[in-house]
């Protein structure tokens, strides 16, 4: 039976990336119509997938555990209480369409017997009627199997549709609707999180909701009758359509001053050190991946702050990752010159302000996605490869990570993690003597492996570094909007 599947479901069912199947969309490879492919199509383009019910989740979940931190990993079943609802709306499902079957069964009895009571003029219709019957009820083809994977992924997720931008993303386990945007890279608006501000309220236009967090913030009559919803406290019962505001660029995320608490402080390697921030649960930071913030000693004086990219997904906006280096302390950062000086310790509050900055991705633009960094350079890019994931949009994503100093890729085992993992995931390692050296060698190197002309390119690094690279792209034709830097 032919069965329309949304991209969103189609790449989970197969285990494909949603950024391939639009690409082949594109080139006329796989037909769709209205945003939708059908079972049909999916298997004449996918002859060769086991769709198993391992299958498509130890792929999905292979990535996730490879491209992402512990912490966002909520892989988990529904609430029993969810899950319910789910079973209970699937039985009424399949009563309706048992009902439909009886029906249809006694329609087939009677015309059979009409067709018995014509005597010899009815031979061969009867014929005909019994082969046909038993062509349908004897195919047990793999588009069945597409199917019953889709109903049950039906019960473990349900699919949300966003309007008016039409973004599509699952909630999965005991996420909250908000926490599951999030994951899937998108940029909803909100606030504390945590049922507070109110920043979050949608309304929901259909599908079935649960709350799963207690609020503070009151809605109003009006609101409640047209069913707004606070997505950070409501889970989704049902697949849903919503009308949720999102931040459409950088100058729509307000600047925000959090004090978070340091978590860790662990060495990357000799150079470069990790730092980990916690904030509160009711005050996090809300950025865009590629943004960066000031980081400050709570009631310090100006000498113990500095700048710094985040190094970590908008999708776990509690935990704030930053690679502070030797170079920065060196520099005079005094943020930096303390870390280094071992005076920055587990449990310390930090002053955060920001976000700032519109070093930022372009999902739009569905092209793929080349990184150009050098040394701590690799801090935002980590930030957006993980927001590029989320978002699942690009059909290929290329890190080219220029060190300046041997074996400075001091994250390479994670890019190498990606590159297994990951269809369409080229890591490109490159040593040189200086950063200006460095960009140009990096424009090289990715230059060898795919068309300049076919990425969005994002240049991370020192001064040096992005004035070579840069002004290589341009000589190679590049676009000027094609191209985004950031001096770090
Ligand atoms: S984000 Fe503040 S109430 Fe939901």
């Amino acid at each position: 039976m032919t069965q329309l599947l949304s991209l969103a479901r189609a790449a989970q069912l197969i285990g494909v990336t949603r950024g391939s199947l639009q690409e082949k969309i594109r080139n006329g490879e796989l037909a769709a119509f209205d945003g939708m492919v059908t079972s049909e199509e999916l298997l004449r383009v996918f002859p060769d997938i086991e769709i198993e019910v391992s299958g498509a989740f130890e792929h999905v979940t292979r990535i996730k555990e490879q491209a992402f931190g512990k912490r966002v990993r909520q892989r988990m079943l529904p609430s029993q209480e969810v899950l319910a609802q789910r079973l209970f709306a699937q039985s009424q499902e399949l009563d309706s369409v048992r009902r439909h079957l009886a029906r249809y069964h006694e329609l087939l009895g009677r015309l059979s017997e009409r067709v018995a009571a014509m005597g010899d003029a009815g031979r061969d219709l009867g014929v005909m009627l019994d082969d046909g019957l038993a062509l349908v009820l004897g195919s047990q083809d793999k588009d069945d199997t597409v199917a019953v994977m889709d109903e049950i992924l039906r019960v473990i997720t349900a699919q949300v549709t966003v309007r008016p931008s039409g973004h599509e993303f699952f909630v999965e386990g005991s996420e909250t609707i908000l926490e599951a945007a999030l994951h899937a890279g998108l940029a909803p608006a909100y606030g504390c999180g945590n049922g507070n501000c109110g920043l979050c309220k949608a309304r929901v236009v259909s599908g079935e909701t649960r709350q799963i967090r207690n609020t503070d913030y009151p809605l109003s009559e009006v609101e409640r009758t047209q069913n707004y919803k606070l997505l950070c406290s409501h889970t989704a019962v049902s697949d849903l359509v919503i009308e949720m505001v999102e931040a459409q660029s950088a100058a729509d995320i307000p600047e925000q001053q959090i004090v978070a608490k340091v978590k860790s402080v662990s060495p990357l390697d000799a150079h470069t050190f990790l730092l980990h921030l916690q904030t509160p649960r009711t005050n996090r930071l809300r950025f865009m991946a590629g943004q960066g913030v000031t980081l400050g000693y709570a009631g310090g004086s100006v000498d113990f702050r500095g700048d710094y990219p985040l190094a970590s997904c908008p999708c776990d906006d509690r935990n704030l990752l930053f690679h502070v280096t030797r170079a920065d302390a060196e520099a005079g950062d005094g943020f930096a010159a303390r870390l280094f000086a071992g005076a920055v310790h587990a449990g310390d509050a930090v002053d955060v302000w920001g976000p700032y900055g519109d070093f930022v991705l372009k999902p739009e633009s569905g092209r793929a996605l080349a990184f150009l960094c050098c040394d701590a350079g690799f801090a935002p890019v980590r930030s957006l490869v993980e927001h590029s994931l989320a978002l699942d949009v690009f059909p290929a994503i290329t890190v080219c990570w220029a060190a300046t100093r041997p074996g400075g890729q001091y994250l390479a085992n994670q890019c190498r993690a990606w590159a297994d993992a990951l269809d369409g995931f080229d890591y490109l390692p490159v040593e040189a003597i200086d950063a200006a050296t460095a960009g140009r060698a990096a424009v090289e190197r990715l230059a060898g492996m795919r068309g300049l002309a076919e990425c969005d390119i994002y240049v991370a690094g020192d001064e040096a570094f992005v004035a070579a690279a840069v002004a290589d792209l341009n000589s190679a034709g590049v676009p000027e909007d094609r191209i985004a830097a950031t001096v770090l």
